[in-house]
Order: structure tokens, then sequence, then C-alpha cells
């Protein structure tokens, strides 16, 4: 890496697309990175970022023979997998923000992570610092509990059901907005949700935690209507799509589905596409919130990650054993989180 001398670090870039060319737009400003080359799928395709003809290319081998650091923000798995494996291979250090990269291939990138080559700050609650919190500090927190609120797209959505917008129209402006996934049946399907709590999971309770099963307990919000979630604000009460990893049966359990949340519940606060986290342990309750989707806001922590790798600092530590279950009297101390399941949450679409 070139941070000894005063030249900038080359970013080698997988992806110009909402965040990516977000992340173009910050690096714009900044005299230690630079943006050397950006891989895109339609080198045709107009690019509202400095030196477009320069920068862009389709040539995965150019932008990993040019790049000190590369940057992974093209999505999917299959493809992502093996440009990831290519950059590490070399040599570089690896930033992303695909959880469903993370989620379906993590075993295959544990060595990797296990050297501190691969930061995924951005990968879960876009611009909230939860992956530096989980596999830090809070590690000295023994979890008894964790619910969090993982898809800006699924708040969204339920706010505009909230005000009585069709459910297509409102998926149909997360997309435009640029917080959906490139497939937003990802999303509303409770998967994207349960990608990342599968990372916090691995991160925070335990690293054998299974993707199988989790991806089984995952339900959406495909079937809610305006009606119901109307019937939720009755009591001033909010539906939010929660996952939570609960201790039951002697294991630890990961779910994500629909629930309703009491009136001034703080997972049912805040901004449409807030994502949050409650974090209770032995030695009391954390919660994070912060911008949960959006090109910005997830560039930034992307930048925060770079920065990182520029430096030679290493990324996320792997949890080396699972942590204890706590007990059933530890758990009834905590009290209940109040939530119940919401209609529609049983049925899978
Ligand atoms: P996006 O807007 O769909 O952009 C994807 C980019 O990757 C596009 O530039 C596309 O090229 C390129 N690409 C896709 N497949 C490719 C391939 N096979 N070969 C070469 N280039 C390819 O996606 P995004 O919203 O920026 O999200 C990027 C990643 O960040 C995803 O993993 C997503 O889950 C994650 N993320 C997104 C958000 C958010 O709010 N959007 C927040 C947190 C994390 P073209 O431009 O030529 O089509
Ligand atoms: N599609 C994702 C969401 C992007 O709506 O939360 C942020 O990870």
């Amino acid at each position: 890496m070139n941070q000894a001398s005063s030249a900038p670090v080359r970013v080698g870039l997988l992806g110009l697309g909402t965040v990516g060319t977000a992340l173009a737009d910050l690096l714009r400003f900044r005299s230690d990175l630079i943006l050397e080359r950006a891989l895109v799928r339609d080198a045709s395709k107009p690019r509202r970022i400095v030196r477009p003809d320069e920068v862009v290319t389709t040539d995965l081998d150019e932008v990993l023979d040019r790049s000190d650091v590369v940057v992974e923000l093209m999505g999917g798995v299959d493809r992502a997998y093996a440009a990831v494996d290519a950059a590490l291979a070399r040599g570089r250090p690896v930033v992303t923000a695909n959880k469903a990269l993370l989620a379906e291939r993590w075993d295959d990138l544990a060595p990797a992570m296990r050297d501190g080559r691969l930061h995924f700050e951005a990968s879960v609650m876009a611009g909230a610092p939860v992956i530096g919190a989980v596999a830090g500090s809070l590690r000295g927190n023994a979890p008894i509990e964790i619910h969090a609120v993982l898809n800006g797209t699924c708040g969204f959505v339920l706010s505009r059901l909230e005000q009585g917008v069709p459910y297509a129209a409102a998926v149909a402006e997360a997309q435009r907005l640029g917080y959906a996934e490139a497939d937003p049946t990802l999303d509303v399907s409770g998967l994207d949700a349960a990608h990342k709590l599968f990372v916090i999971g691995r991160l925070a309770v335990d690293p054998q935690l299974s993707w199988a099963a989790l991806r089984d307990a995952t339900r959406g919000i495909e079937r809610l209507t305006p009606g119901i979630v109307q019937e939720a604000m009755e009591d001033g009460g909010r539906v939010q799509l929660v996952g939570s990893i609960v201790p039951a049966d002697g294991r630890w359990h990961a779910t994500v589905r629909p629930v309703y949340l009491p009136a001034g519940h703080p997972l049912a606060l805040g901004e449409e596409t807030r994502a949050s986290m409650i974090y209770r342990g032995a030695g009391g309750e954390a919660f994070l919130a912060g911008p949960g989707a959006g090109g910005i806001e997830t560039a930034s922590a992307v930048l925060g990650d770079l920065l990182a790798a520029a430096a030679g600092r290493p990324g996320p530590s792997l949890l080396d054993r699972a942590a204890p279950v706590p007990t059933t009297a530890q758990v009834e101390d905590l009290g209940e989180l109040e939530a119940a399941a919401a209609p529609g949450a049983s049925d899978r679409a």
C-alpha cells in the first residue's frame, strides 16, 4: 500500500450504483485516497462522477491490478464472491457493504476475516456503527437478547402503508430513492434483514449460528396492508420488521418477522429508514440507531472502513466461541420486550 509515501492510496471500486456513486462523490474531497478504477456492468451508461472515461471499466483485472484497496459495492453473491476472492488473492484488503455475500459465504470468507483483511461496517445498519460495537466493546457485555430493525426499505414501506399508500406504490418509491436492493424481494421478504441479523449473530453470540435455520425462521412484510398497519396505530403503536436473537432450549435462536410495537417503543421511533438495535446484556442495555439505507449514509461508513484499510488497520475480529446461553431466570429478570407478532407474520408469502 501507498500510505507510507505521500502518494494517495488507489481505490478500486467494484460497482458504481447508488452507494458506489456516493462514495465517488466523497472521494473527490480527499487527497489521501484516489478513485483509480470502477467496475460496472454497462460501460455505456451515463455516470455522474468526475473523469468517468478514465475511471469506468468492465475489466475486473484492470481494477485489481491498479488498486491498493478494493471496495465491493456490486451486490449479489456469486459474482461478488469471485471478485472479492480474486482481490484477496492479490493481497488487496477488501471493504464491502454486501451483507448477502457475507451471510451466504461467511465460512469461505472467514480466513480473510481472521487475517483482518475484510472490512464490512456498512453492511449492517448502514451509517450506524454496529459492527464495530458487536465485534468490540459489546463483547464484554454478555448477551441475553438482541432485537433490531435492520431494513430501511421495510421501514419506509411500512410508514407509507400507515399513510394509506398501496403496497406496490410504496415499494416502487423505495426503489426510486435507492433504498431497495437491486431485487427488492430481498427486502420485503425479510431476507435482507436476515442477512444482517446473521452477521450480527455470528459476531455477537455464536460463530456457528446457522444461516439455514435463520432463513427458515424469516418472514417478510409482503402480506401487510394499510389496514393492518393502521390498526396498530390506533393505540399509538407501529408495525416494524424486527430481527431477534434470543436464548431458547439452551441455544441461540435467530428470527425475523413483522411485530406490533407499542407507542414510544425505541425500535418504532425515528425517521422512516432508521435502523436500530437493542442489545440486552448482563452488563445492561445498549441502544444503537442511525440511518439504515441510502447512498451517502452507506458510503460514509464505507469511507470509514477505507480509511482503516488504507492505514493497515484490521477489520472486525471473529468471535472464537459462543457466548454462554443465559438462564431462564436471567431472561425473566429483564422483563419482556413489549412486542407481539403482527397479522401475516406467520404466513410465508
Ligand atoms: P446498485 O445501485 O444496484 O449498483 C450496483 C453496481 O454494481 C452498478 O454500478 C452495477 O453496474 C454494478 N454491477 C452489478 N453487477 C455487476 C457485474 N456482474 N459486473 C460488474 N458490475 C456489476 O446497488 P447499491 O444500492 O449501490 O448497493 C451496492 C451494495 O451495497 C449491495 O451489496 C447492497 O446490498 C449494499 N448496500 C446498499 C445500501 C443502499 O442503501 N443502497 C445500503 C447498504 C448496503 P451498472 O451500473 O453498469 O448496472
Ligand atoms: N436494501 C437495504 C435496506 C439497504 O433497505 O435496508 C441497506 O442495507
